[in-house]
């Protein structure tokens, strides 16, 4: 089988199908998309064609082609992910974005709870070499693909720390707290497609709100006067994640929206 004819096998072309399988291809073969292009009479030997044929089986099972491959493209990082971690998501990238408009100072102190692969705090130590940043997560071996990923890059100013949302921390004050916490309901219909990935990452109890709810209480009293909270969560949660920041006496509260044109990521400043 050759490289035109590997690629035929799945979706029409142009189809999403037809760019994981040529993804998948360009993994398998250490070659780039414009590579692949040009070598299409290439034949595969009988171990690519068989590691190609069981990942595309993994695949339509409905594994994430990241946990195929063991990566996926973050920010401007390609980072390992495992079956221990979440598959970053695009629409993350917008609470990245969020917190590099915020006025923090070069030095500020921060902090990342639930960092699963460490996508948004090795994305912010990347554009700010100079922050202080941590990481948390509640399972070590997540944890352990964060650290894999800071090595990686060469991002070794970030520190970790292991454990549920605060009780990781040993007391200070942060100019930002920010997160991406598990924030679906047990029962949301969407968790059918979810499955090769943690509960623990993606589920919360109190229609998905409890995670949240608990970042934000408790999180005033980690914050310095003036500091941020910025959190991702789901595209029906904005208005009652800005009445928490509401009833705690934040201000500066607003709404950001995804690629998609959906509420994502909420933030609020903590009082002088
Ligand atoms: C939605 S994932 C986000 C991962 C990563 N920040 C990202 O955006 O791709 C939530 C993460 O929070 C972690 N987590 C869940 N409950 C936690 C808790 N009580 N304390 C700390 N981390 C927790 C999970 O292990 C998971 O890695």
């Amino acid at each position: 089988m050759n490289i035109a004819q590997a690629l035929e096998i799945k979706g029409e072309i142009d189809s999403y199908e037809r760019q994981e399988a040529a993804w998948l291809l360009e993994h398998i073969l250490g070659i780039n998309a414009l590579e692949l292009k040009l070598r299409l009479e290439q034949e595969l030997t009988e171990m690519q064609e068989q590691a190609y044929l069981d990942g595309l089986a993994r695949i339509e099972q409905g594994e994430p082609l990241a946990y195929v491959i063991g990566s996926q493209p973050f920010w401007t990082l390609d980072l390992k992910v495992t079956h221990d971690t979440l598959v970053p998501r695009p629409d993350t990238e917008i609470l990245v974005e969020t917190v590099l408009k915020l006025p923090l100072n070069s030095q500020a102190n921060i902090v990342d709870l639930g960092t699963g692969t460490g996508a948004i705090a090795l994305a912010l130590a990347s554009e700010r070499p100079q922050w202080q940043v941590t990481a948390t997560d509640i399972y070590e071996p997540t944890l352990d693909v964060a650290q894999d990923n800071a090595v990686r890059h060469g991002l070794m100013q970030v520190k970790f720390a292991c454990g549920a949302w605060f009780e990781a921390l040993e007391q200070q004050q942060f100019d930002l707290i920010v997160s991406n916490p598990p924030y679906i309901d047990p029962d949301d219909v969407h968790m059918q497609k979810l499955k090769s990935e943690p509960e623990r990452a993606l589920i919360a109890d109190k229609q998905g709100m409890a995670d949240i709810e608990i970042i934000i209480t408790q999180g005033q009293d980690w914050l310095k006067p003036n500091g941020w909270i910025v959190l991702e969560h789901g595209y029906d949660q904005g208005s009652a994640v800005c009445e928490i920041f509401e009833q705690l006496g934040f201000e500066q509260i607003q709404t950001i929206k995804d690629y998609g044109g959906n509420d994502r990521v909420s933030l609020g400043q903590k009082q002088a």
